[in-house]
């Protein structure tokens, strides 16, 4: 599904990620994990195009993507949910839902939306709802929903649960159960990384912007800096 190899990122002079190197098949889970500033966003922003690859290379479903642009990566199924969430708080519920699936055919979109509502019932009530109003973890929902609008094959997800109510971030998780039911790949970054680690088969743990350790969530190794 996706593999990186080498994948190497800077913002100027500054190499932010190196060295990053892994593999996800279809419907598996990966939680990324480390300290501040150790570039889990910046990976995260790299796999969905919208940071620059130096050097290395990513391949999506046996395609060479590493030069491709964002919309053309969300074209081919790699969906963002992003730190912060990213809604547009002027557009109702629906309207950023139908932003979501815009690169899908108008066809579909009924079955998109009422497979988005199925998951987040919340969302279905508050489609009028300008996106501004709603709760923070209704806003998560959104993004959420807005990803799943494009049917993406790889699911990032990053800061899962920042200031969201624990009753928010398992609805969250329950979501990110389904999609992964439905053979969808995640990448999840989570501050709560037991809770991310928990969720996911396979961990990779990053420091200083680059990869100390990859492998079997339960075997990674007991560590402070994370
Ligand atoms: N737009 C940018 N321009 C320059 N440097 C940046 C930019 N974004 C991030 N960086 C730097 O890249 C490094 C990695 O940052 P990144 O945001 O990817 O880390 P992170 O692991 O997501 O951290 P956090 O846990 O705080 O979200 C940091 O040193 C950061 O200062
Ligand atoms: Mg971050």
């Amino acid at each position: 599904m996706i593999e990186v190899k080498n994948l190497l990122c800077r913002y100027g002079d500054i190499t932010a990620i190196r060295d990053i190197n892994f593999v996800l098949q279809k419907g598996e889970t990966m939680a990324l994990v480390g300290p501040n500033g150790a570039g889990k966003t910046t990976l995260l922003m790299a796999l969905a195009g919208h940071v620059r690859c130096h050097s290395g290379q990513i391949d999506f479903n046996g395609a060479n993507i590493t030069g491709a642009e964002a919309v053309d990566r969300c074209l081919n199924g790699i969906g963002l949910v992003p730190e912060g969430r990213r809604i547009f708080p002027d557009l109702t519920v629906l309207e950023n839902l139908e932003v979501g699936g815009y690169s899908r055919p108008k066809t579909e979109q009924p079955e998109n939306l009422q497979n988005v509502f199925n998951i987040f019932p919340r969302l279905h009530d508050r489609q009028k709802q300008l996106a501004g109003s709603l709760s923070g973890g209704e806003q998560q929902m959104l993004a959420f929903g807005r990803a799943m609008m494009s049917r993406p094959r790889l699911m990032l997800v990053d800061e899962l649960s920042l200031g969201l109510m624990p009753s928010v971030v398992d609805e969250c998780y329950d979501a990110l159960k389904k999609l992964q039911s439905e053979g969808i790949a995640i990448i999840l970054v989570d501050q709560n990384s037991d809770a991310s680690m928990a969720f996911c088969s396979s961990t990779l743990i990053m420091e200083s912007g680059h990869q100390i350790w990859s492998g079997a969530s339960h075997q990674a190794p007991e560590s402070s800096i994370y």
